[in-house]
């Protein structure tokens, strides 16, 4: 069937949807026709919102019918335009944002059941409320939704103890292209009666599907955290430190980020916020250890690690923070790098992951071809080092404001992807696939 033109297909969404559900208003398609890092903009038909999973299949039917493509979307906060449409304004977006309730909390088995349009700080507001934790944070939670975490299986801080959002979710329900509704809304920890689904929609960006509900794991809600940051000789000794503490704490660290001298620079030069850490070093970690149990003591416990650490060298400076306002300031710092980033100018953002025990060798091998190599930029390399995952960033550095950095992305990305793959590494550790990484994909995708 020939795809219908943009004004037939619009009336006829209309005249079978109405206003209430598509929205067209210059406004409205303006804010969901970019993406969060407005390398693409785009030009929506009109926007799609909602309000129940059979209003979801009845559009996705008519669409497919007539050949409509439909983007979904989330918060819109991904780093890789995958939610946003292509400047031939024939593209619906889709919304779940009304989808938004939380249709059930069940304690007793550790689980909850919410509805894509959810915003992530939501669904841990009703953990909490409960007395239990849902672990998944990152620093879009107070905007972002499940269904773009689910839809980009998103990872953020905490994976190193309770995995990625795959690793989170029990069930889901999901529309087809063709209007059938998948629905395995399960709590069940064990299930193998056949094909796992799930697994098919999270990750995929809304290729396969409309993601509209999910069920999730809790967990026991952290009573006592142990938090500090420290300043350690070299990537290599972060890592191994980070092996010591899980050993140590009884494999209770449930972060572990890595803070560049040149990060925090950035945060206290765009934000005003600071850390006392010896300024000798370059490489500095965030590192927290958590406990359910209120009469743990596990920041002594932490203390005690980081004190036996010092002694051998594998950190030279600490600071564990004495209260949760120190804590939330570590926080804050960690979780504004992109921010101070964006502040400061334009970047080149790889979100790259290594086996851990080659890290330090490909930080150090990828750090030297981007002072050789990209003089116009300094690099800003921070991440989840847990995971072995580095947002492997450069900045455009103001020398030579003059020169584009953006211009060179495509080179500079080349040579930075081609040596993680050399490592075995992936190009797309946690912030998926999008528009932009198609090319990845295609270059470095088993072709089978
Ligand atoms: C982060 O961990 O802060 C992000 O995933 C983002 C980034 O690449 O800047
Ligand atoms: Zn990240």
């Amino acid at each position: 069937m020939m795809p219908a033109g943009p004004s037939s297909a619009l009336g006829q969404l209309l005249s079978r949807f109405g206003s209430e559900v598509i929205a067209t208003s210059a406004d409205v398609l303006a804010g969901i026709s970019v993406d969060h890092r407005k390398l693409y903009p785009g030009r929506a038909l009109a926007l799609a919102l909602p309000r129940s999973t059979s209003e979801v299949a009845d559009i996705l039917k008519f669409c497919n019918a007539l050949r409509i493509p439909v983007v979904p979307q989330g918060g819109n906060t991904g780093y890789c335009a995958a939610g946003t449409p292509d400047d031939s304004g024939t593209q619906l977006v889709m919304s779940l944002r009304r989808m938004n309730r939380i249709r059930g909390v069940e304690p007793l088995n550790n689980s909850l059941v919410v509805e894509a349009g959810c915003i992530l700080k939501e669904i841990q507001r009703a953990a909490e409320s409960v007395d239990r934790y849902f672990p998944l944070s990152l620093g879009s939670e107070g905007s972002c939704t499940i269904g773009g975490n689910l839809s980009t299986n998103a990872g953020g801080v905490n994976v190193l103890r309770y995995g990625m959002t795959r690793d989170l979710t029990l069930g889901l329900e999901v529309v087809l292209a063709d209007g059938r509704v998948i629905s395995s809304l399960s709590a069940l920890r064990k299930d193998n009666t056949g094909y796992d689904l799930r697994q098919w929609f999270i990750g995929a960006e809304g290729t396969l599907g409309v993601i509209t509900a999910a069920s999730l794991k809790l967990f026991p809600l952290p009573k006592r955290h142990g938090t500090a940051i420290v300043a350690v000789p070299s990537v290599k000794d972060a890592v191994e430190l980070l092996a010591k503490l899980r050993a140590g704490s009884g494999d209770r660290v449930s972060s572990f980020e890595l803070l560049p001298r040149a990060a925090l620079e950035l945060v206290e030069r765009h934000l005003g916020a600071r850390v006392d850490i010896s300024a000798s070093s370059h490489w500095c970690i965030l590192c927290e250890v958590s406990s359910s149990d209120a009469d743990d003591p596990i920041e002594e416990r932490l203390a005690s690690l980081l004190e036996a650490a010092m002694e051998t060298g594998l950190i030279t400076d600490a600071l564990l923070a004495q209260s949760e306002r120190e804590r939330s300031a570590f926080w804050f710092i960690r979780e504004n790098i992109p921010e101070a980033q964006r502040r400061d100018g334009p970047s080149v953002k790889h979100d790259v992951s290594l086996p851990i025990d080659r890290l330090a060798e490909f930080v150090d091998r990828a750090s030297d071809w981007v002072v050789t190599h990209v003089p116009e930029g300094f690099l800003v390399c921070y991440g989840h080092v847990g995971d072995g995952n580095l947002h492997f960033n450069i900045n455009q550095s103001g020398e030579t404001a003059g020169k584009s950095l953006l211009a060179r992305e495509p080179e500079i990305r080349r040579a930075i992807h081609d040596l993680v793959q050399e490592y075995r590494g992936s190009f797309s550790a946690e912030h998926g696939i999008g528009r932009h990484k198609v090319a990845e994909l295609e270059r470095y995708a088993d072709p089978v």
